[in-house]
Protein backbone atom coordinates (compact mmCIF):
# COMPACT_ATOMS: atom_id res chain seq x y z
CA UNK A 1 0.00 0.00 0.00
CA UNK A 2 1.10 3.44 -0.62
CA UNK A 3 2.21 5.26 2.07
CA UNK A 4 -0.24 8.95 3.14
CA UNK A 5 3.15 10.62 3.97
CA UNK A 6 6.10 12.12 1.92
CA UNK A 7 8.94 10.37 1.18
CA UNK A 8 11.11 12.83 3.30
CA UNK A 9 9.40 13.16 6.60
CA UNK A 10 12.68 11.12 8.03
CA UNK A 11 15.01 12.76 5.92
CA UNK A 12 18.45 12.31 7.26
CA UNK A 13 17.82 10.63 10.25
CA UNK A 14 19.34 7.68 11.44
CA UNK A 15 17.52 4.69 13.39
CA UNK A 16 18.33 1.69 15.58
CA UNK A 17 15.73 -1.04 15.22
CA UNK A 18 16.17 -3.97 18.02
CA UNK A 19 14.15 -7.11 15.81
CA UNK A 20 14.15 -4.85 13.11
CA UNK A 21 14.75 -7.65 10.63
CA UNK A 22 11.66 -9.80 10.74
CA UNK A 23 8.00 -8.54 11.42
CA UNK A 24 6.63 -5.49 12.52
CA UNK A 25 10.14 -4.56 13.01
CA UNK A 26 11.50 -5.10 9.44
CA UNK A 27 8.14 -3.11 8.06
CA UNK A 28 9.32 0.00 10.30
CA UNK A 29 12.57 -0.54 9.21
CA UNK A 30 11.41 -0.83 5.72
CA UNK A 31 9.42 2.13 5.72
CA UNK A 32 11.43 4.58 7.80
CA UNK A 33 13.79 3.82 5.02
CA UNK A 34 11.21 4.77 2.70
CA UNK A 35 10.47 8.02 4.25
CA UNK A 36 14.10 8.70 3.94
CA UNK A 37 16.01 7.43 7.03
CA UNK A 38 19.32 5.13 7.40
CA UNK A 39 18.76 1.84 9.36
CA UNK A 40 20.71 -0.30 11.59
CA UNK A 41 18.84 -3.52 12.18
CA UNK A 42 20.08 -5.45 15.51
CA UNK A 43 19.22 -9.25 15.84
CA UNK A 44 20.02 -11.98 16.96
CA UNK A 45 20.02 -14.30 13.63
CA UNK A 46 22.83 -13.33 11.19
CA UNK A 47 21.23 -14.94 7.90
CA UNK A 48 18.32 -13.52 9.44
CA UNK A 49 19.47 -9.80 9.35
CA UNK A 50 21.36 -10.67 6.56
CA UNK A 51 18.90 -11.16 3.99
CA UNK A 52 16.72 -8.17 5.57
CA UNK A 53 19.57 -6.08 4.77
CA UNK A 54 20.15 -6.88 0.98
CA UNK A 55 16.04 -6.47 0.61
CA UNK A 56 16.02 -3.43 2.16
CA UNK A 57 19.46 -1.94 -0.14
CA UNK A 58 17.54 -3.20 -2.83
CA UNK A 59 15.15 -0.63 -2.56
CA UNK A 60 17.57 1.73 -2.01
CA UNK A 61 18.09 2.17 1.21
CA UNK A 62 20.86 2.86 3.69
CA UNK A 63 21.16 0.12 5.70
CA UNK A 64 23.13 -2.49 7.80
CA UNK A 65 22.93 -5.45 10.16
CA UNK A 66 24.19 -5.21 13.48
CA UNK A 67 23.91 -9.53 15.84
CA UNK A 68 23.20 -8.86 18.87
CA UNK A 69 21.29 -9.71 21.94
CA UNK A 70 18.89 -7.13 23.95
CA UNK A 71 19.75 -9.18 27.31
CA UNK A 72 23.40 -8.59 27.14
CA UNK A 73 24.57 -5.12 27.94
CA UNK A 74 27.85 -5.72 26.12
CA UNK A 75 25.84 -6.55 22.87
CA UNK A 76 23.57 -2.99 23.80
CA UNK A 77 26.76 -0.91 23.80
CA UNK A 78 28.46 -2.82 20.81
CA UNK A 79 25.63 -2.41 18.20
CA UNK A 80 24.93 1.52 19.82
CA UNK A 81 28.35 2.08 19.04
CA UNK A 82 28.87 0.61 15.62
CA UNK A 83 25.91 2.50 14.58
CA UNK A 84 27.77 6.16 15.04
CA UNK A 85 30.35 4.59 13.62
CA UNK A 86 28.79 3.95 10.46
CA UNK A 87 26.14 6.33 10.34
CA UNK A 88 27.68 9.03 12.46
CA UNK A 89 24.20 9.72 14.43
CA UNK A 90 21.55 7.64 16.17
CA UNK A 91 17.75 10.04 16.33
CA UNK A 92 15.09 7.01 16.49
CA UNK A 93 15.85 3.85 18.86
CA UNK A 94 12.92 1.08 18.24
CA UNK A 95 12.52 -1.24 20.87
CA UNK A 96 10.73 -3.90 19.14
CA UNK A 97 12.56 -7.10 20.04
CA UNK A 98 10.27 -9.73 21.98
CA UNK A 99 9.96 -12.98 23.18
CA UNK A 100 6.34 -14.91 23.40
CA UNK A 101 4.87 -18.21 23.82
CA UNK A 102 1.76 -19.56 25.31
CA UNK A 103 1.81 -20.95 28.49
CA UNK A 104 -0.35 -21.40 31.63
CA UNK A 105 1.18 -19.70 34.58
CA UNK A 106 1.32 -23.34 36.37
CA UNK A 107 3.47 -24.50 33.32
CA UNK A 108 5.59 -21.59 33.24
CA UNK A 109 8.88 -21.93 35.24
CA UNK A 110 10.30 -18.71 36.87
CA UNK A 111 13.33 -19.03 34.47
CA UNK A 112 10.76 -18.80 31.45
CA UNK A 113 8.67 -15.65 32.97
CA UNK A 114 12.38 -14.05 33.59
CA UNK A 115 13.57 -14.91 29.77
CA UNK A 116 10.82 -12.80 28.56
CA UNK A 117 10.81 -10.14 31.24
CA UNK A 118 14.79 -9.99 29.97
CA UNK A 119 14.20 -9.43 26.39
CA UNK A 120 11.04 -7.43 26.37
CA UNK A 121 11.54 -5.19 30.10
CA UNK A 122 14.83 -5.28 30.91
CA UNK A 123 16.03 -5.43 26.94
CA UNK A 124 14.46 -1.84 26.53
CA UNK A 125 15.63 -0.35 29.35
CA UNK A 126 19.28 -1.75 28.21
CA UNK A 127 18.92 -0.27 24.78
CA UNK A 128 17.41 2.74 26.02
CA UNK A 129 20.55 3.21 28.49
CA UNK A 130 23.21 2.68 26.44
CA UNK A 131 21.64 4.58 23.52
CA UNK A 132 21.30 7.52 25.39
CA UNK A 133 24.50 9.38 25.00
CA UNK A 134 23.90 9.68 21.37
CA UNK A 135 20.13 10.56 21.76
CA UNK A 136 20.22 13.49 24.15
CA UNK A 137 20.02 17.13 23.16
CA UNK A 138 23.97 18.13 21.89
CA UNK A 139 24.69 14.62 21.41
CA UNK A 140 26.03 13.79 17.57
CA UNK A 141 24.18 15.74 14.73
CA UNK A 142 21.75 17.43 17.18
CA UNK A 143 21.21 20.64 18.37
CA UNK A 144 21.26 22.21 21.96
CA UNK A 145 17.50 21.66 22.21
CA UNK A 146 16.83 18.49 20.29
CA UNK A 147 17.03 15.23 21.12
CA UNK A 148 15.95 12.22 19.72
CA UNK A 149 12.89 9.30 20.05
CA UNK A 150 12.58 6.25 21.59
CA UNK A 151 9.68 3.95 20.44
CA UNK A 152 8.65 1.34 22.41
CA UNK A 153 6.83 -1.65 20.55
CA UNK A 154 4.08 -2.96 23.04
CA UNK A 155 0.71 -4.70 23.32
CA UNK A 156 -2.90 -4.41 24.41
CA UNK A 157 -2.32 -7.93 26.65
CA UNK A 158 -2.11 -6.14 29.93
CA UNK A 159 -4.99 -3.54 29.95
CA UNK A 160 -7.44 -6.53 31.52
CA UNK A 161 -6.03 -10.38 31.59
CA UNK A 162 -4.93 -12.54 28.67
CA UNK A 163 -5.21 -16.23 29.03
CA UNK A 164 -1.63 -17.57 28.43
CA UNK A 165 0.05 -14.45 28.37
CA UNK A 166 0.95 -13.92 32.26
CA UNK A 167 4.68 -13.31 31.27
CA UNK A 168 3.97 -11.28 28.51
CA UNK A 169 1.40 -8.90 30.03
CA UNK A 170 4.07 -8.23 32.88
CA UNK A 171 6.98 -7.69 30.64
CA UNK A 172 4.64 -4.95 28.25
CA UNK A 173 3.35 -3.30 31.71
CA UNK A 174 6.96 -2.87 32.46
CA UNK A 175 7.32 -1.63 29.26
CA UNK A 176 4.60 1.20 29.20
CA UNK A 177 5.92 1.68 32.41
CA UNK A 178 9.48 2.50 31.32
CA UNK A 179 8.14 4.81 28.47
CA UNK A 180 6.25 7.15 30.89
CA UNK A 181 9.19 7.25 33.03
CA UNK A 182 11.59 8.28 30.34
CA UNK A 183 9.35 10.61 28.86
CA UNK A 184 9.14 12.27 31.95
CA UNK A 185 12.45 12.09 32.97
CA UNK A 186 14.74 12.25 29.75
CA UNK A 187 12.03 14.59 28.17
CA UNK A 188 13.09 17.16 30.88
CA UNK A 189 16.56 16.77 30.96
CA UNK A 190 17.55 15.74 27.74
CA UNK A 191 14.77 16.30 25.33
CA UNK A 192 14.25 13.02 24.36
CA UNK A 193 10.91 11.77 23.17
CA UNK A 194 9.55 8.36 24.94
CA UNK A 195 6.28 6.94 23.14
CA UNK A 196 4.97 3.38 22.35
CA UNK A 197 2.62 1.41 19.81
CA UNK A 198 0.68 -1.38 21.30
CA UNK A 199 -0.10 -3.52 18.30
CA UNK A 200 -3.22 -6.24 17.98
CA UNK A 201 -3.25 -9.05 15.73
CA UNK A 202 -1.13 -8.30 13.12
CA UNK A 203 -1.12 -11.06 10.11
CA UNK A 204 1.79 -12.78 9.00
CA UNK A 205 4.30 -12.05 12.24
CA UNK A 206 5.67 -14.81 14.25
CA UNK A 207 3.90 -13.40 17.41
CA UNK A 208 0.30 -14.36 15.23
CA UNK A 209 2.08 -17.25 14.56
CA UNK A 210 2.61 -18.10 18.02
CA UNK A 211 -0.42 -17.00 19.42
CA UNK A 212 -2.68 -17.66 17.30
CA UNK A 213 -2.12 -20.73 15.78
CA UNK A 214 -4.23 -21.96 12.41
CA UNK A 215 -5.53 -25.07 14.64
CA UNK A 216 -6.92 -22.28 17.25
CA UNK A 217 -8.24 -20.06 14.57
CA UNK A 218 -12.10 -20.85 14.27
CA UNK A 219 -12.01 -19.72 18.13
CA UNK A 220 -12.01 -16.28 17.93
CA UNK A 221 -13.54 -15.36 14.75
CA UNK A 222 -16.97 -14.97 16.34
CA UNK A 223 -14.99 -12.58 18.28
CA UNK A 224 -16.60 -8.62 17.68
CA UNK A 225 -14.33 -6.54 16.06
CA UNK A 226 -11.99 -9.41 15.59
CA UNK A 227 -9.91 -8.64 12.43
CA UNK A 228 -6.21 -8.76 11.73
CA UNK A 229 -4.48 -5.73 10.99
CA UNK A 230 -1.57 -5.83 8.68
CA UNK A 231 2.37 -4.95 9.32
CA UNK A 232 1.55 -1.50 7.31
CA UNK A 233 -0.50 -0.22 9.64
CA UNK A 234 1.83 -0.74 12.68
CA UNK A 235 4.59 0.87 10.32
CA UNK A 236 2.73 4.15 9.44
CA UNK A 237 1.63 4.42 12.79
CA UNK A 238 5.47 4.77 13.90
CA UNK A 239 6.11 7.09 10.75
CA UNK A 240 4.19 9.62 12.25
CA UNK A 241 4.83 9.27 15.67
CA UNK A 242 8.75 9.30 14.74
CA UNK A 243 8.41 12.63 12.18
CA UNK A 244 7.72 15.78 13.34
CA UNK A 245 4.05 15.68 12.76
CA UNK A 246 3.97 13.60 16.19
CA UNK A 247 6.06 16.42 17.81
CA UNK A 248 3.78 16.82 20.66
CA UNK A 249 3.24 13.22 21.70
CA UNK A 250 5.28 11.93 24.32
CA UNK A 251 5.17 9.45 27.21
CA UNK A 252 1.52 7.39 26.13
CA UNK A 253 1.71 4.32 23.83
CA UNK A 254 -1.07 4.36 21.00
CA UNK A 255 -2.75 1.39 20.78
CA UNK A 256 -3.31 0.65 16.44
CA UNK A 257 -6.02 -2.12 16.45
CA UNK A 258 -9.17 -1.68 15.08
CA UNK A 259 -9.93 -1.20 18.38
CA UNK A 260 -10.09 -5.20 19.28
CA UNK A 261 -9.45 -4.79 22.68
CA UNK A 262 -12.13 -3.13 23.69
CA UNK A 263 -14.02 -6.05 22.21
CA UNK A 264 -16.87 -7.79 24.47
CA UNK A 265 -18.83 -10.49 23.47
CA UNK A 266 -22.89 -8.94 23.22
CA UNK A 267 -24.37 -10.77 26.66
CA UNK A 268 -27.71 -9.51 25.39
CA UNK A 269 -29.34 -8.88 22.04
CA UNK A 270 -30.64 -5.39 20.95
CA UNK A 271 -34.37 -6.54 20.09
CA UNK A 272 -34.47 -7.66 23.69
CA UNK A 273 -32.72 -4.24 25.21
CA UNK A 274 -36.01 -2.29 23.09
CA UNK A 275 -38.51 -5.20 24.43
CA UNK A 276 -36.90 -4.90 28.06
CA UNK A 277 -35.37 -1.49 28.87
CA UNK A 278 -38.52 0.48 29.82
CA UNK A 279 -40.01 -2.05 31.35
CA UNK A 280 -37.00 -2.55 34.07
CA UNK A 281 -37.14 1.59 34.11
CA UNK A 282 -40.91 1.41 35.53
CA UNK A 283 -40.25 -1.54 37.55
CA UNK A 284 -37.68 0.30 39.55
CA UNK A 285 -39.50 3.87 39.48
CA UNK A 286 -39.16 5.11 42.57
CA UNK A 287 -42.75 7.07 44.08
CA UNK A 288 -42.83 10.04 46.17
CA UNK A 289 -43.50 7.95 48.82
CA UNK A 290 -39.78 6.30 48.29
CA UNK A 291 -42.19 2.54 47.22
CA UNK A 292 -41.16 1.33 43.95
CA UNK A 293 -43.83 1.82 41.60
CA UNK A 294 -44.19 -2.10 41.11
CA UNK A 295 -45.10 -2.81 44.78
CA UNK A 296 -47.77 -0.11 44.60
N1 LIG B 1 6.19 -23.04 27.28
C1 LIG B 1 6.70 -22.97 28.53
N2 LIG B 1 7.98 -22.57 28.80
C2 LIG B 1 8.76 -22.23 27.75
C3 LIG B 1 8.29 -22.27 26.43
C4 LIG B 1 6.95 -22.71 26.21
N3 LIG B 1 6.41 -22.75 24.97
N4 LIG B 1 9.30 -21.87 25.60
C5 LIG B 1 10.35 -21.58 26.40
N5 LIG B 1 10.02 -21.80 27.69
C6 LIG B 1 10.89 -21.65 28.86
C7 LIG B 1 11.99 -22.70 28.80
O1 LIG B 1 11.53 -23.95 29.29
C8 LIG B 1 13.06 -22.06 29.67
O2 LIG B 1 12.76 -22.19 31.04
P1 LIG B 1 13.48 -23.38 31.96
O3 LIG B 1 14.94 -23.10 31.89
O4 LIG B 1 12.91 -23.20 33.33
O5 LIG B 1 13.11 -24.67 31.31
C9 LIG B 1 12.88 -20.58 29.38
O6 LIG B 1 11.56 -20.41 28.83
C10 LIG B 1 13.89 -20.10 28.37
O7 LIG B 1 13.77 -20.86 27.20
P2 LIG B 1 14.92 -20.96 26.09
O8 LIG B 1 14.39 -21.74 24.94
O9 LIG B 1 16.19 -21.39 26.72
O10 LIG B 1 15.09 -19.41 25.72
P3 LIG B 1 15.68 -18.75 24.45
O11 LIG B 1 16.44 -17.59 24.90
O12 LIG B 1 16.36 -19.72 23.54
O13 LIG B 1 14.35 -18.28 23.65
C11 LIG B 1 12.08 -17.50 23.78
C12 LIG B 1 13.53 -17.24 24.13
C13 LIG B 1 11.60 -18.71 24.56
C14 LIG B 1 11.25 -16.27 24.19
C15 LIG B 1 11.89 -17.81 22.28
O14 LIG B 1 10.54 -18.04 22.03
C16 LIG B 1 12.39 -16.69 21.38
O15 LIG B 1 13.57 -16.61 21.11
N6 LIG B 1 11.51 -15.81 20.93
C17 LIG B 1 11.83 -14.67 20.03
C18 LIG B 1 10.89 -14.60 18.89
C19 LIG B 1 9.47 -14.38 19.33
O16 LIG B 1 8.99 -14.95 20.28
N7 LIG B 1 8.77 -13.59 18.59
C20 LIG B 1 7.40 -13.29 18.88
C21 LIG B 1 7.29 -11.92 19.45
S1 LIG B 1 5.62 -11.50 19.85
Amino acid sequence: MESPFKSDVLKGKVALLTGGASGIGLEISTQFGKHGASVALMGRRKNVLDSAVNVLRSLGIRAIGLEGDVRKQEDAARVVDSTIKHFGRLDILVNAAAGNFLVEPENLSPNGFRTVMDIDSVGTFTMCHEALKYLKKGGPGKGPSCGGIILNISATLHYTASWYQIHVSAAKAAVDSITRSLALEWGTDYDIRVIGIAPGPISDTAGLSKLLPEEMRSSIEHMPRFKFGEKWDIAMAAVYLASDAGKFVNGTTVVVDGGHWLSRPRYISKEEVKKLSRVVERRSRITPTGVPSSKL
